[in-house]
């Protein structure tokens, strides 16, 4: 019997906002995944019937940009960054029961519903507008698709909407000298008819809506300015060209990706009830006694709180029962940024680090509120090391070899029953902060008790009992204490850290199982006890960002979507080489060309040897980025280089050619790599 089989099981829905298919997954996002991931797993543990879904947000210029960049069709580019975020987040044991796409036959189906019921309901209007527009790409350019010359402190290359150098704000008709950051083309003023979302008519309904506790208290103030500011009919048409859904008796006009993005969780959920025989209907009927809990970040609150509740309510879906912001990761205090290394990359935190070190250092730092949460990695080291290495796993560590060593593997009986009990009523107080998002104030209860365990095992020194005469029963009970200690708090923990609750379940010998903690294990044989978790070493952190200042994204021409994407203020520029004219500049062949072979070179220390395949034969070249490569991560790779540039004898043998790199120099040289899909020997126009 469970502790709470009286209590009725709740049916959870539970969301996290879906990523753009357009870049990869850092550890801003993960906050967030994790934040819900462990809320989920905390869910089920208690024997909640709670889902978690997902999906990548596919739609929109900026990826159709992208493919056409990269020569793939969208479709193509999705289903790749898909792949890449299911990778990334099976890395951090991120567990969605779906794992979807906006781009499904669900969604539009579900965003076609929608959108005519509002229609029936009156709650959508058309009008002409007037937008800057690209001539030469003959397409509509948002605000961010748009560079120029800031109109107040004429600083060049700046987007339109606001200037990076003196912090102005503009319409991008103000700024001087506006150019298309699609096609460098001047644009010019167009018209077009656009659909729109009648959301003033929503004020009634959000002025209790967002006051009926669905929303944090922060966030409940924050909207309720804005409400008393006024809402605006929203903008949800597109123009072609656009990757997204066509608005249905509207050609040429597309739903815009924010209108399909949430309606995506609805997709995401339908396509998992279908696969599972969930019932749909149960969840999001209009009266629906489940639960529906959307995480998101502070950025996109206006989007969850305001334009989706008004959506589903005019629809005749439920509306979501909370919706609970986060707020921003920062590291080392400062937003993340690609020249200090620390724009993290899941991936590269993966091939340095334990994900388990994030999941717990974030759970540590996590609070049901909007703040915004410091990455400190010294911090981040010393706390793993100190509560997960030296205070959790120590305990076991200390106890489980007597046990296997002197008794067969086998626990005695509890002796230490009000120890226990405290452990085992802390459950409560821990369960709530799980409940109500409050993790840092969850693991620090469960570290005090982690100190209570430790400072028994000192007390009592087992390793002085062991070596006394006829102390085997005290022996067996104090280290069958520890273990049981050891059982709960990993128990408490397993939310957190799945993976190392499932190998303590394996040295055990027993389940973790919240709902029957009260149960000791006693005369109960357990496994040989493995090391669970290793320290955390300060080198691995700094590979870790050295990795990072190498494996920046490819940049856009666009300004990036999110303002955590945005890269801060690079150094100064070098000056502008001598002007060329075009002939001259046409001169120089520049080739795709295939490193075959990546040699060191006996007696040079700048020197790398490369065997460049171009298509019409190899090619030796001696390239001078020894200290910011080893050979081995050269060779297969595609790269650019001057084809035709006269062979010159070298002191170590004939280079023919020269190979393109950026950067000052030292590990700060880049050879430039070609997109995707470019074969050796194809001519760099
Ligand atoms: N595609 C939209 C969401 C659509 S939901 C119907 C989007 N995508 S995103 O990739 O930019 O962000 C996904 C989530 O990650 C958002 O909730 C966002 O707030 C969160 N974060 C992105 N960068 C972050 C940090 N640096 N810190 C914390 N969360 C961050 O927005
Ligand atoms: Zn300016």
């Amino acid at each position: 019997m469970t502790q709470h089989s009286s209590r009725q099981q709740r049916d959870i829905l539970v969301t996290s906002a879906l990523p753009y298919a357009n870049g990869p997954i850092h550890l801003g996002h993960l906050l967030e995944y994790i934040q819900t991931d462990i809320w989920v797993r905390y869910q089920n543990m208690r024997g909640q019937n709670c889902y978690y879904v997902c999906a990548d947000d596919a739609h929109g210029t900026a990826i159709m940009l992208r493919a056409e960049r990269e020569g793939i069709s969208s479709e193509s580019l999705i289903a790749r960054i898909r792949d890449e975020h299911q990778e990334d987040f099976g890395g951090f044991h991120i567990r969605f029961d779906n794992y979807y796409t906006t781009h499904s036959e669900e969604n539009r189906q579900f965003s076609e519903y929608i959108y005519r019921q509002l229609q029936e309901n009156d709650h959508i209007a058309t009008r002409k507008i007037t937008q800057a527009y690209d001539p030469e790409k003959e397409m509509f350019l948002a605000d961010r698709f748009i560079k120029g010359t800031c109109p107040k402190c004429k600083t060049e290359d700046q987007y339109g909407d606001n200037c990076e150098a003196c912090g102005a704000t503009y319409t991008p008709a103000e700024l001087i000298n506006p150019r298309s950051a699609v096609s460098g083309a001047t644009p010019i003023e167009k018209e077009s008819e656009h659909y729109f979302f009648r959301l003033p008519e929503f004020a009634d309904f959000l002025g209790k809506w967002t006051r009926s506790g669905t929303l944090q208290p922060q966030v409940a103030n924050k909207l309720a300015e804005w409400l008393d500011a006024g809402l605006q009919e929203w903008d949800i048409s597109r123009d072609a060209p656009y990757f997204g859904f066509e608005i249905p008796d509207a050609p040429g006009k597309y739903f815009y990706v924010w209108l399909d993005a949430p309606i995506g969780y609805l997709a995401s959920f339908k396509n998992l009830c279908d696969r599972e025989g969930i019932d749909f209907e149960h969840f999001w009927k209009a009266d629906s006694t489940a639960e529906v809990y959307h995480f998101i970040g502070k950025d996109i609150i206006n989007f969850h709180a305001l334009f989706w509740p008004s959506m589903l309510h005019s629809a005749g879906f439920r509306t979501p029962t909370a919706v609970l912001a986060h707020g921003f990761v920062t590291v080392n205090g400062k937003k993340m940024s690609k020249s200090r290394g620390t724009f993290i990359m899941a991936r590269t935190y993966l091939d340095h680090l334990n994900p388990e070190y994030l999941r717990y250092y974030f759970a540590s730092k996590l609070t049901g509120g909007v703040d915004d949460m410091d990455l400190n990695l010294e911090d981040f080291a010393a706390r793993v090391n100190s509560d997960l290495v030296g205070k959790v796993v120590n305990i076991a560590s200390r106890s489980a070899g007597f046990i296997t060593k002197r008794f067969d593997g086998q626990l005695g009986t509890v002796t230490e029953q009000d120890k226990l009990r405290e452990f085992i009523d802390a459950g409560e107080e821990i369960a709530d902060f799980y409940e109500t998002r409050e993790f840092g104030r969850a693991m620090r209860r469960i570290m005090e008790l982690a100190d209570i365990a430790n400072q028994y095992v000192n007390d009592e020194q087992p390793w002085v009992i062991a070596k006394q005469e006829g102390q085997d029963a005290n022996l067996q009970a104090i280290c069958t204490n520890a273990l049981n200690m050891f059982h709960l708090l990993m128990t408490y923990l397993a939310p957190v850290l799945p993976e190392t609750a499932k190998a303590s379940e394996a040295f055990l010998n027993a389940p973790l199982d919240w709902n029957n903690r009260s149960e000791r294990l006693e005369n109960h044989g357990i496994n040989k006890f493995k090391p669970l978790m290793n320290r955390v070493d300060m080198a691995q952190i700094e590979k870790m960002l050295d990795a990072s200042k190498e494996e920046l994204p490819a940049a856009t021409g666009a300004k990036p979507a999110n303002s955590a994407a945005k890269e801060e203020k690079a150094k100064a520029p070098e000056p502008l080489a001598e002007e060329i004219d075009f002939d001259t500049f046409a001169k120089v062949d520049l080739r795709v060309a295939k490193i075959v072979k990546a040699e060191r070179v006996d007696g040079a220390d700048k020197l790398l040897q490369l065997t460049l395949d171009i298509g019409l034969g190899e090619r030796n070249v001696f390239a001078g980025i020894k200290s910011a490569y080893e050979p081995e991560e050269l060779t297969g790779r595609l790269t650019v280089m001057v084809a035709n540039l006269k062979p010159r004898k070298m002191k170590f043998g004939m280079s023919e050619g020269m190979v393109l790199a950026a950067g000052p120099g030292g590990k700060d040289i880049h050879i430039l790599s070609p997109d995707s899909g470019a074969t050796p020997g194809m001519r760099i126009m």
